[in-house]
């Protein structure tokens, strides 16, 4: 793949743009993870380090375009940064019509997505954008799988479009997880629904040799392979294609392993009670919430085989510790393993943060969608543009 890159560029004295992901999970109006944040200080500082005027942009949320709303303002990401930058980082509300900026400063433009025409990837909004800058540098791995003015449009029109080192980081890694993994290779994914992930596990049936997987999805697969599963989140109207995916996984001889015990309750709360039991006993007025020490000991021998891991969702619902010892079990044997561990998703890092081992795997990526899209081996339209650019 044939992109500009933004280390080799002179930002000198230029107007430097560049596309964050600053999407950071917020109850009102206090940062409960900053670790987008943290992954772009260092591009930051590189532009800063060449005396660049630092222009950041990014969404947050999904607002409604044309209206400003309190709770997606990037205000309280302005503080964050400054914090962390140890330098002010002026926050401008209006943005689009003109920035006043001197070398060594960074704005921090407010949410994109406050914009008409954002989602729609309109011209002349990107137009403007791209008059802003001098040098558009892509580096929100995390929204490339999204063609909208921030992301691409800005790309077609500013004078130079690269991409920033997060970026180019998150692509060499994923690369290395995909292009020539060292086998065994596994794949982890969680999650509630296994609609969103149909796709993304097909994929992974061609490439990995384990693949296990957690949540509502392993709930659909644990009935499609004949067991009765109470009133466990599941997707009745995708059995068919749990079955199909397990067939193709027997032909393809990738091993999903079914869970063999699990941990029920009849309600999900702080007060509910947990109960270990073998997933062919699971009750009417039950439901499955995690897996069992024997499937966790099952699924760490998987890990301890595999020299290349990829994790996408937690096994079971984390966030309450009475269902958080499969996922917990699970972080840890990746963190032991010497395997190339690449980890992606919202779910995924907040239980890498809370298990503490964040710093133990070989690469996090900041993406979600996009890295599931990636894997899938689809063409991202703001990567693709950045191609396009450089030829
Ligand atoms: C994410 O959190 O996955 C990215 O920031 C993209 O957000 P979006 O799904 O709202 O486009
Ligand atoms: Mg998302």
């Amino acid at each position: 793949m044939h992109i500009l890159s933004m280390s080799d560029l002179n930002l000198t004295d230029k107007r430097v743009m560049i596309r964050e992901d600053f999407n950071v999970p917020m109850e009102n109006g206090v940062i409960t993870s900053d670790a987008r944040i943290m992954a772009a200080i260092p591009t930051i500082k590189l532009a800063l380090e060449q005396d660049a005027k630092v222009i950041l942009i990014s969404h947050m949320g999904r607002p409604k375009e044309g209206e400003y709303d309190e709770p997606y303002s990037l205000a309280p990401v302005a503080k964050r940064l400054s914090e962390l930058l140890g330098q002010e980082v002026r926050f401008e509300k209006d943005w689009l019509n003109g920035i006043e900026i001197n070398n060594g400063e960074v704005v921090l433009c407010e949410n994109t997505r406050f914009n008409v025409g954002e989602k729609a990837n309109d011209d002349g909004l990107s137009r403007k954008m791209a008059a802003l800058c001098d040098i558009f540098v892509m580096d929100a791995f995390a929204t490339a799988h999204r063609a909208q003015a921030s992301t691409h449009g800005v790309a077609c029109f500013a004078q130079t479009a690269c991409a920033g080192p997060l970026l180019m980081g998150e692509l060499d890694a994923l690369e290395r997880a995909i292009a020539n993994p060292a086998r065994p290779m596994l794949a982890i994914i969680g999650g509630s629904k296994i609609s969103t992930k149909l796709t993304v596990l097909e994929k992974l049936l061609d490439m990995v040799d384990f693949m296990i997987v957690g949540g509502g999805i392993a709930n659909t697969l644990i009935r499609a392979s004949g067991h009765f599963i109470g009133k466990s989140l599941c997707e009745e109207n995708l059995l068919g294609e749990a079955k199909s995916l397990l067939k193709k996984a027997n032909k393809h001889k990738t091993t999903i392993p079914i869970p063999v015990d699990v941990v029920v309750a009849k309600e999900l709360s702080v007060d509910a009670i947990p109960e270990i039991k073998p997933v062919d006993k699971v009750m009417h007025d039950e439901m499955i919430l995690d897996i069992g020490p024997q499937t966790i000991q099952m699924y760490q021998e998987l890990i301890k085989q595999s020299k290349t891991i990829i994790w996408n969702g937690p096994v079971g619902v984390f966030e309450n510790d009475h269902f958080a010892k499969g996922t917990e079990a699970i972080a840890h044997a990746i963190a032991d393993s010497s395997a190339f561990s690449i980890a992606g998703g919202g779910d995924t890092l907040a239980a890498l943060e809370k298990f503490d081992v964040m710093d133990k795997l070989s690469y996090i990526s900041t993406g979600d969608g996009a890295f599931l899209e990636f894997i899938e081996g689809k063409k991202l339209p703001a990567i693709e543009i950045l191609e396009r650019r450089a030829n």
